[in-house]
Formats: structure tokens, C-alpha cells, sequence
């Protein structure tokens, strides 16, 4: 494999990638401390993956870009592990049909956990030694890599849990509750536009895909200050959402019909009342009235802005508005893993001082721009760089993180993408005015 030399990645002291890798393997055995080993074989759609093999593939991330390449004489736990926990590495190795992931019944969860241990000690081993700074680079760049299969594990979980007819609850504790106070009022608050830079710049970790930073030219904008809430989704449902083919995009009608579509993915009816499915349990429409709507698709979010008279922000102006302000919010490390009510007080949301409310954590949002590489944008070498380029057709971008995304994760040139249908996702609405 080719060395690491985008500028995408940069040199952080061992000790801090040491810590980082530490933290975020362990963090992962806590989050799938709750599951039983046969919740963790459930893939409950095609788009999610049993939680066993997030244990396993994470790890093979640290296996097969670094112990295999950077230490002589590593002895692989198993070779099969190579292609069989492999997702979608062409030119690494083959791999499985993904359906297929449910069927690996073997190996076992013990000994799936055996292997974490194993590449754990190699990998500590490695860092506690002066690694070159490519090992530190694959190694910040696997612990980035698990913390978002950490964020898939939960989703997924939350999806398998939703399908199981007994809709058991990730965390029986219910609290935190949503306050049942309405949401304030939606404000919009106008950004000047001009000349901007978008994209990563500074020495801290990126993915491939935020560089270069480029210039972006923006029309005076304006975008709302909380995002869109359930109890609002609920009047757009009420009001035909789902059976008003002008609300739609051809493609996000088709869906509509197709997958029988009239409430976003966790929301069920009956007894003339909706409830909302979370991964702490069942909860009323009217209890969670004043938090975000999440679990909807890019056709949603862009049918209900077409409904409000509104429409989505671009990637560039959400961008704009969240540099240079504080990573604070409702995300994975505050423990809520719900999407929760914005701050009542519209003195707290001063869009010019900490920028839009809820920019950070609850729901991820889907904005209007196309997922495709920036001017001048270059794939990471060898392997590593099917990470993100190949994917750029046919995908939308989300920004900001969710309930469920580490803090450490996030920042305001990260982009999250998928394709427009996707609905098992934390993913909501913030509306942009022109
Ligand atoms: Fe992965």
C-alpha cells in the first residue's frame, strides 16, 4: 500500500492517538453492553449491519490497514477475517454479499471478542512504540472509522428493535423525558452571503472528502433557528402530506408509493393516536411534539419544505453558518440518545453568537446539495481511498451530527452522505429561506 500523504490527515502526538484509539474501542464494548448476543445478529434491513459484525469490522479496519503493513512478523488472528469482515474494499480483498451478514452465526461473539483483543494489545503495542506518523494517520483514521460504526450500531439496533414485534427499548430507563411545552416559535435569521470558503482547513483530523477548501459564492440566506419538531411534521401530515403529488420530487413520490410512505420511518397509529418508536422505548406524538422530527428521508425533509413554502439550506450555507462556533449540543456524549426539544429561550439561539440552535447533535440534516468531491478533490491513496470517493453519485449530504454522534466526531466541515430514500438514519429538517 502506498503511503498516506493527504493533507486531509495530519500529525497528532502518539500519546493523543493512543488515547483516542483507547477510548473509542472501549466506548464501543459500552455501547453494545445493554444487547444480548442475539440482538447482536439481527440485521433487520439492508441497509443496517448485525452489531457483531460492526465489532468485527471495526477491527479489521486496524488489522488490515495497519498491524498487516506496520509490524513485522504480526501474526492475523484469523485469515479468513481478511475478506469475510471486509465491507466494500474492492481492491483489498473480495467480500461478502452484505444481505449475508445476519448468517455469521460463526464465528462467535466470543470469539469476534477475542480478536478486538487481540488487534488491541498489537495495536497498543504499536502505539506505545514511536509508530511513523502513517501509523499514527491509519490510526486516528480507524478510531474516526469505529466512531461511525458506532453511530450505524445504535441505528441499527434502533431499526431491529423497531421490527421486533415486542419493540424492546435499547435503554429501559425513560428519562430523559421531552418537556411537553410547545416549541417557541420558528424564527429565520438572514446571513449576508458573498464570497466564502468552504472545505477543512486547520491541523485537525478530516475525512478525504471536506478538502480542498474552496471558494463558494452564496446569495444573501436565512435559515431557521431550531429544527422542524414532530408536532409540525404532524400538520404536514395532516394537512395530505403524504397523498399531494405537487409536494414531491418525481423520484421521492415514487418512493412514497412504492414503500407506502405517510409518517416518517418509527411513527405508528393506533387507538387515533401516533407514538414514536426511540431507543428509549415507545413514546407519544404529544410527548415528543416539541423535538426534532428524525428518521425521515431527503424526499421528506424536501416535501415538507415545499409544503412550508421553504426550502432546504445548501451544504455550503449550513457550512458557513456553523464555522467557528462551539461544538455543543444534544449529542452522543450528553447520554439523551433521543433527539430532544431546542432551548425555549430564544435568548440562548443567537444565531450570530453560537450559531443556529441545534446545529450541533439531535438530528442530522439533510441540505440540498448533491454529495460530489470538492474542485480539486483527491481520494486518499491505495485501499483507503474507496473510503469516501466512490461514493459520490446519487447521494445527498447531511451536516451537523445526531444524538448519536460522538462530540469528538463532529465538525463544521464534516459531510455525511446518502442516498435520498435513506430513513433509518437520526436525520431531520432545518428549513433555508432566500
Ligand atoms: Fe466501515
Amino acid at each position: 500500500m502506498r503511503a498516506l500523504s493527504s493533507p486531509a490527515t495530519s500529525p497528532v502526538p502518539g500519546i493523543e492517538i493512543a488515547a483516542r484509539f483507547a477510548a473509542t474501542r472501549q466506548r464501543t464494548l459500552a455501547i453494545v453492553a445493554p444487547l444480548t448476543p442475539e440482538d447482536m445478529m439481527v440485521q433487520s434491513s439492508p441497509d443496517a449491519s448485525p452489531v457483531k459484525w460492526h465489532l468485527a469490522h471495526t477491527t479489521w479496519f486496524f488489522e488490515s490497514f495497519i498491524l498487516r503493513d506496520f509490524v513485522p512478523g504480526y501474526l492475523v488472528f484469523n485469515p479468513d477475517f481478511a475478506w469475510l469482515f471486509n465491507s466494500y474494499y474492492q481492491s483489498f480483498a473480495a467480500f461478502p454479499e452484505k444481505r449475508l451478514r445476519s448468517s455469521f452465526s460463526r464465528p462467535a461473539l466470543d470469539e469476534i471478542l477475542r480478536y478486538r483483543a487481540h488487534v488491541d494489545q498489537a495495536m497498543e503495542r504499536l502505539l506505545a512504540g514511536d509508530p511513523p506518523p502513517e501509523v499514527l494517520q491509519r490510526a486516528e483514521l480507524g478510531a474516526n472509522h469505529e466512531e461511525q460504526h458506532q453511530e450505524l450500531l445504535l441505528t441499527d439496533i434502533l431499526h431491529a428493535f423497531f421490527t421486533n414485534p415486542l419493540r424492546p427499548a435499547y435503554l429501559d430507563d425513560p428519562a430523559p423525558h421531552a418537556p411537553a411545552s410547545p416549541a417557541r416559535p420558528l424564527r429565520f435569521t438572514g446571513f449576508p452571503g458573498g464570497l466564502v470558503e468552504a472545505g477543512h482547513q486547520g491541523d485537525g483530523f478530516a475525512f478525504d472528502n471536506e478538502s480542498p477548501r474552496h471558494r463558494v459564492w452564496l446569495d444573501p440566506y436565512s435559515l431557521a433557528d431550531r429544527l422542524v419538531t414532530c408536532g409540525e411534521y404532524a400538520e404536514f401530515m395532516a394537512d395530505g402530506g403524504y397523498k399531494r403529488p405537487e409536494l414531491w420530487l418525481s423520484a421521492g413520490w415514487d418512493a412514497v408509493q412504492e414503500n407506502g410512505w405517510r409518517c416518517p420511518l418509527y411513527w405508528s397509529h393506533a387507538d387515533d393516536a401516533w407514538t414514536l418508536f426511540t431507543l428509549r422505548g415507545e413514546r407519544t406524538l404529544s410527548a415528543m411534539a416539541s423535538a426534532p422530527v428524525s428518521q425521515v428521508s431527503f424526499f421528506e425533509a424536501d416535501a415538507y419544505a415545499r409544503w412550508a413554502g421553504l426550502r432546504l439550506p445548501t451544504e455550503f450555507e449550513w457550512e458557513a453558518a456553523a464555522e467557528g462556533h462551539p461544538i455543543e449540543g444534544n449529542l452522543l456524549d450528553s447520554g439523551n440518545l433521543v433527539p430532544m426539544p431546542g432551548a425555549s429561550s430564544p435568548a440562548t439561539n443567537l444565531l450570530q453568537d453560537q450559531g443556529p440552535a441545534q446545529q450541533w447533535g439531535d438530528c442530522w440534516e439533510w441540505t440540498a446539495s448533491a454529495y460530489l468531491g470538492y474542485p480539486g478533490f483527491q481520494p486518499l491513496p491505495g485501499s483507503l481511498g474507496e473510503y469516501n470517493g466512490k461514493f459520490m453519485s446519487g447521494q445527498m449530504v447531511l451536516r451537523g451530527g445526531s444524538c448519536i454522534t460522538p462530540a469528538a466526531h463532529i465538525r463544521a466541515s464534516y459531510r455525511n452522505f446518502f442516498s435520498p430514500e435513506t430513513r433509518w438514519q437520526f436525520s431531520g429538517i432545518r428549513l433555508a429561506n432566500s
